[in-house]
């Protein structure tokens, strides 16, 4: 239902700025009620920090930047949500335009620069959904100006653990200046450490656990890789979301006036990097850290091949700008056909069969 009428209004939303319309769906979300989703079947649900999700399908950050419609999107089929990104103190974020879309690609470029309400305004929504059930995480980030940016982010963990299922430390955003040099080994073992810290101190005040995920950004090399990986295993974070946007510009993008924008690309031409990336951090970490495949992903087919690449769990966001909300269940009827149709019971069976020959390229 909720589904076919945003297939009425998409060309209608796709006439405005992108940012406007994108205001005008989360504000029809947030007027709808918020109806839980039909069941899902059992081959279909994963354990992953210590939970059972419904539905390996997840709604990526930057959808529900202000923590406004969580309950509304589950209602979608999401087997998971990720609000935010948020920090501490409200900010702006960049002028706009700062989100620009590429039809022809299948792409978005976003720089958004990390716009937020601020932690106090997020938290006291998610306060009043508390007891609703669900898994609902958020994006976690530090704010332009922070004089410290790792107390940023152990700020935000102690202001929301307890209230959600997990904290994504997001180092990946390219639209805050610095940001991803925080994926370096000795800032992010320290940054890590504080949160897990954070974290484990907000728990001694009740509330459900919250795990400590990290978002890597696509455009590392494999030196970097291998220390984020190590760094991961060491502190024992409970997952590794790979990955954000890329500041790459492949030269197939047909838009060259908006390829040509500053920002984050997603989207199908994200999926190619984003997948071998993901394979290689499964060679790294799995299956020790779940991991979560986001990038491109529009299918079927391309969200089994996240999970034949090594995600336990996936994420998406641009195709839901092109394909509206009907592609999430179609991505899990095809999901459970691809099991079926190899003789699995659970998709668990499935993560990471293919990952050396992704890793190496050969998607
Ligand atoms: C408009 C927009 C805003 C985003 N904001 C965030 C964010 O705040 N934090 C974050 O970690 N990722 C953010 N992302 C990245 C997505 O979560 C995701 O990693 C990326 O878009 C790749 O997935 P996709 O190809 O399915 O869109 C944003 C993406 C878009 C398109």
């Amino acid at each position: 239902m909720i589904a076919s009428l945003f297939g009425l209004a998409r060309p209608f939303l796709h006439a405005l700025d992108a940012e406007t319309a994108h205001q005008l769906t989360i504000r029809s979300l947030s007027l709808m009620p918020a109806l839980p989703a039909a069941p899902d079947p059992a081959a279909l649900a994963v354990e992953a920090f210590g939970r059972r999700v419904p539905n390996p399908v997840g709604l990526a950050a930057g959808f529900d930047k202000q923590c406004e419609v969580p309950d509304q999107l589950l209602g979608l089929g999401f087997g998971f949500v990720e609000c935010g990104g948020v920090v501490p103190r409200p900010q702006p974020g960049n002028p706009r335009p700062r989100v620009f879309r590429l039809a022809g690609d299948g792409a978005i470029i976003n720089r958004f620069g990390l716009n937020s309400d601020g932690l106090e305004a997020v938290r006291a929504r998610l306060a009043r959904r508390r007891d609703r059930g669900g898994i609902v995480g958020v994006n976690i980030g530090a704010n332009k100006d922070a004089a410290d940016r790792a107390a940023d982010y152990a700020a935000c963990v102690e202001g929301l653990a307890g209230l959600v299922a997990f904290l994504t430390v997001n180092v990946s955003s390219p639209n805050t200046p610095g940001l991803r040099d925080l994926q370096g080994e000795a800032f992010l073992d320290d940054l890590l450490a504080r949160c897990i810290d954070a974290r484990d101190r907000a728990a001694a005040g009740g509330g459900e656990r919250t795990a400590i995920l990290l978002k890597i950004a696509p455009d590392l090399g494999l030196d970097a890789l291998d220390a984020i990986a190590a760094t991961a295993l060491r502190r024992g974070i409970d997952g590794l979301i790979v990955s954000n946007t890329t500041v790459a510009r492949p030269d197939t993008l047909a838009e060259r006036a908006a390829a040509a924008e500053a920002g984050g690309l997603s989207g199908r031409p994200l999926f190619a990097p984003s997948t071998q990336l993901l394979a290689q951090a499964y060679q790294r970490v799995g299956p020790a850290i779940a991991l979560v495949g986001v990038g491109g992903i529009e299918s079927g087919a391309t969200a089994w091949a996240k999970v034949r690449a090594g995600a336990t769990l996936l994420q998406l966001y641009t195709a839901l700008v092109f394909k509206g909300p009907g592609l999430v269940s179609e991505i899990k009827r095809d999901l459970a056909r691809e099991l079926a149709q190899a003789g699995l019971a659970s998709l668990k069976e499935a993560v990471g069969r293919d990952a050396t020959a992704i890793a190496a390229g050969r998607i």
